[in-house]
């Protein structure tokens, strides 16, 4: 069911200095900042051959990622996101497996304007797994 790996997240303190080790150290081809509100973050993407990382600072007071950095001060991997063609089948293939969707189950717009769900890490093995419909 599910495709490619769109994007690893990785919560960091420090955006700026973030995005510079993955140019400058790295060499990889970083974007610039977004700001999306309704997530509560700031994003940073940046475009390998085979997948994309996603950089994330929390925008706002009560941002997602705040507690994850609180308990992560040097920051850390969030979340994984895997392609699926279907959100809703996806969706309700899950559910019938016994897993956890969070918020409403029904699919936002993430970063990328496209409809993504985000699954529960208890019942991923200690990963919180984001879906995004391609
Ligand atoms: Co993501």
């Amino acid at each position: 069911m599910i495709g490619r790996l769109n994007h690893v997240a990785i919560a960091v303190p420090d955006l700026d200095a973030a995005a510079a080790l993955y140019r400058d150290a790295l060499g990889a081809e970083v974007g610039a900042p977004q700001d999306e509100p309704d997530h509560g973050v700031t994003v940073v993407f940046i475009n390998l051959p085979n997948t994309k990382i996603e950089l994330l600072h929390p925008l706002g007071a009560d941002s997602p990622i705040a507690g994850f950095l609180e308990k992560n001060p040097s920051g850390g991997i969030h979340h994984v996101c895997y392609e699926v063609e279907d959100i809703i089948a996806a969706r309700d293939n899950l559910a019938r497996s016994g897993a956890r969707v969070l918020g409403s189950g029904e699919p936002k717009i993430g970063a990328h304007g496209k409809p993504v769900l985000f699954l529960h890490p208890k019942d991923f093995n200690g990963t919180l797994v984001e879906l995004e419909q391609v």
